[in-house]
């Protein structure tokens, strides 16, 4: 195998983007950029209701078809199948009843868009109103629950807050995120002269489009193909939130015999689509006389909005992560899910995961002071340490990488020192306070549902030796498909530019999962690696000194040149009636150290510095992941600090539904400092060349930024305040914080 052996392995360069030139040129095609080449083709636009919730008495499409140019109006009559849009069915594609202010009624097909537009303004619908719940709070006061009420425990909670030294409680609210994605939801139906029915989408997860778009148009699942060129962002809001469009787009193609085109504008998109839950918190927690945690009893209630789509994993993610990178002998989490009149709360970049972690956060912030410990030790002291397992029951494997990851981030960003120089500032400046705070990062890599934890991949040899790869992955931006392209290459020893990556097809790869959970290279990797093996298997013996020779000789010798491949993470085990398992094949580390200066007159602040440290294992692409580890931090930073959903509490309407009242982080909210280093020497055993999933986990790396805001506003009380913090943190939240750490008296424990 000597030219195997000469090739430079590709698994570890630190590569560009496979479309980074395409991306800054404005030449990589999206999926509504296929419309400019498909003649004739109709434009879909919604009719969306404006009440939260009502009952649809009347609907009359007549005055639509009087409008130049509309060609079709889709109402529920039209469909076949099943009339729902999702895999719970619980969400009517065309629905009786309207559930927020935004949702589609029906859809008007027109051969312009203006013409869609105008038709969609002519539909008459007569609403008879119903009393809607739009607040979180609201609906647990009138117990508006839906789905699974599950519970995370171990050891006993009440006896242990008994026996704890010191006990606080407290309630902890956040809010949700827009994905705010630059590709706004976008689908292309075609149907061919068999009845095939061909969609383009941007979709995380096509296997599940294709099934819903199969089940709306009552046919089986092989008529259906659904492709994905590749995504201009996804973070969560792809996985489940594409098929209703994509049915609209395929069911309009079915009945008219035109391709369809469904792409929504930023504010239907906004208005229409689902967000990051927002949740609400009860806790107690009880710890002991040096400041370690005893104790930990939550009640977590994800608002859903008004179907269940992904809350109950994303629940099921939030209860095993509220212990974030700490042990709490005693714990219970209980979750719920509100039904609320409003877009349908779904996966978003962590999966529920922030949403627990950032209880814990917010406790250890709040209680620290109580305590008399500073807060930066208060959270090194409860790290997990190696033995250890978490409240769910699986052992926390390489836990040392929580301690590691801190060490170097508290080292690197000489963050003993800072913190005296801090102090000597604060001193100085009354009306100016800076402050630091390190957090520490685990999330658990893995589908809590097991079976979504396997992978396909479809590997070519071509005779001239040239490579052709397909894998049930879809790309976002995250960099998978460059991923696959250096997997693939390593596997089979080629260069890197005989590897080429063809788009994500179902008719290709059948039965995939959502790329999500940040295992798409995991377990994408798994299945090429094992294709390209049993390729290179074939070729053993096959004489030649080149690839390209002995790849020429396989032929001749009627060796089959393709393979298909497929993975699947053993050790995988999750009782769903219990909570408990061993959902996660490991676990992702990391710290972050943020400086913040904050103004007293206006709360405004400036993020000043920022450090990490990040186990990334051992990097299949180190400018990819280090992109990923940026743009997450920067993700979490608008979630907790800039980022406002608000909604009008009277009629349920989204009251930010564009960038200019929905501030999103920018280059000026940028630290101008931003250090990020991988953690060394961090191979993990059993996953794809020793790598680690990264696409989520450096989210939540963004709590340092939250917690270094609570101490600067501490700074402006007494010794000791404890601060309450909203979240988001906004200048305005900043400032009411700081405002009553002013007017607080000193605190005694
Ligand atoms: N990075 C970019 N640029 N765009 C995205 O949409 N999605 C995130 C993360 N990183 C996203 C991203 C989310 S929510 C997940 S789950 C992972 O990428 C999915 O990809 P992976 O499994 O290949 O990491
Ligand atoms: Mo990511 S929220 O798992 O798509």
């Amino acid at each position: 195998m000597s030219a195997v052996t000469t090739t430079p392995q590709a698994v570890g360069l630190p590569l560009p983007h496979e479309s980074a030139a395409l991306h800054v040129t404005g030449t990589a095609l999206f999926t509504d950029d296929l419309v400019l080449r498909l003649p004739g083709v109709l434009h879909a636009h919604p009719v969306q209701s404006p009440h939260a919730h009502a009952r649809v008495s009347r609907l009359d499409v007549a005055p639509a078809y009087d409008v130049p140019g509309v060609v079709r109006v889709l109402t529920a009559d039209d469909v076949p199948g099943l009339n729902d849009a999702g895999t719970r069915h619980d969400e009517p594609l065309f629905p009786t009843e309207v559930m927020y202010h935004g949702h589609a009624v029906c859809w008007v097909l027109g051969d312009t868009l203006e013409a869609a537009r105008l038709g969609s303004a002519a539909v008459v619908v007569d609403y008879e109103e119903l009393p809607a719940i739009v607040g979180v709070r609201d609906a647990i006061a009138a117990a508006s629950f839906q789905g699974a009420q599950p519970t995370v425990a171990r050891g006993d909670v009440e006896a242990a807050l008994v026996g704890a030294a010191h006990v606080f409680s407290g309630v902890t609210e956040m809010a949700g995120q827009e994905h705010f994605y630059l590709e706004t939801h976008a689908s292309v139906a075609v149907v061919d002269e068999s009845g095939q029915v061909f969609v383009q989408s941007s979709t995380q997860h096509p296997t599940e489009t294709q099934e819903v778009v199969a089940h709306v148009l009552g046919r089986a699942s092989h008529e259906v193909t659904v492709q994905c060129l590749r995504m201009g962002g996804g973070f969560g809001g792809k996985e489940m939130q594409p098929h209703g469009y994509a049915a609209v787009a395929a069911l309009g193609a079915t009945l008219t015999g035109r391709p369809v085109r469904v792409r929504l504008t930023r504010q239907q998109d906004i208005t229409m689509t689902g967000k990051r839950h927002g949740f609400h918190a009860t806790w107690q927690v009880g710890f002991d006389d040096q400041g370690c945690l005893q104790a930990l009893d939550v009640t977590l209630t994800a608002d859903g909005g008004w179907s269940l789509d992904l809350s109950e994993p994303v629940l099921a993610r939030a209860l095993c992560h509220v212990d974030n990178a700490y042990f709490i002998p005693h714990f219970r989490a209980h979750g719920r899910i509100a039904q609320t009149h409003k877009t349908s709360s779904t996966a978003f970049r962590g999966f529920g995961g922030p949403q627990g972690m950032l209880v814990v956060e917010d406790v250890l912030g709040r209680c620290a002071p109580l305590l008399g410990v500073d807060a930066t030790q208060l959270r090194r002291r409860n790290l997990y340490t190696p033995g250890q397992a978490t409240p769910y029951g699986q052992e926390v494997r390489h836990a040392e990488r929580a301690g590691l990851t801190w060490d170097q981030v508290v080292a690197d960003g000489r963050v003993r020192e800072r913190l005296a120089e801090i102090e000597a500032f604060n001193a100085a400046h009354p009306h100016t306070k800076r402050g630091l705070a390190v957090t520490p990062v685990k999330f658990g890599i893995a589908f809590n549902f097991t079976a979504f934890n396997q992978a396909g991949a479809l590997v070519h040899v071509y005779k001239d030796g040239s490579v052709l790869i397909n894998h049930g992955g879809t790309e976002m931006g995250q960099g998978l498909h460059t991923k696959m392209i250096q997997v693939a290459a390593t596997a089979l020893g080629v260069p890197l530019d005989r590897v080429r990556l063809a788009p994500t097809r179902t008719d290709k790869v059948p039965n995939t999962s959502a790329t999500a959970a940040s295992s798409g290279a995991d377990l994408n990797g798994g299945a090429v690696k094992d294709a390209c093996e049993q390729i290179l298997a074939r070729l053993d013996g096959i004489p030649g000194d080149t690839w390209e020779e002995r790849v020429g000789a396989a032929y001749l010798q009627r060796v089959q040149l393709w393979a298909a491949g497929f993975y699947r993470t053993e050790g995988l085990h999750w009782d769903p009636a219990t909570m408990t398992g061993h959902p996660f094949k490991y676990f992702a580390y990391g710290a972050a150290a943020a400086e913040v200066e904050v103004d007293g007159f206006t709360g405004s602040y400036t993020t000043r510095r920022v450090d990490i440290v990040h186990d990334v294992g051992d990097s299949l692409s180190p400018l990819v992941d280090l992109g990923q580890i940026e743009g997450g931090f920067v993700q979490g930073t608008g979630w907790l600090t800039l980022e406002d959903l608000r909604w009008d509490d009277a009629d349920g309407r989204l009251l930010t539904h564009a960038a200019s009242t929905y501030k999103l982080p920018s280059l000026s909210e940028m630290p101008p400092e931003l250090h990020v280093a991988l953690l060394p020497h961090a191979h993990e055993d059993g996953v794809v060349h020793g790598s680690k999933a990264v696409g989520e986990p450096p989210l939540m790396l963004a709590f340092s930024v939250r917690e270094a805001l609570r101490q600067a506003a501490a700074a402006f009380g007494p010794p000791g305040t404890s601060v309450e913090l909203a979240s988001p943190a906004t200048p305005e939240a900043v400032y009411w914080a700081l405002e009553k750490a002013r007017t607080a008296t000193q605190v005694v424990t």
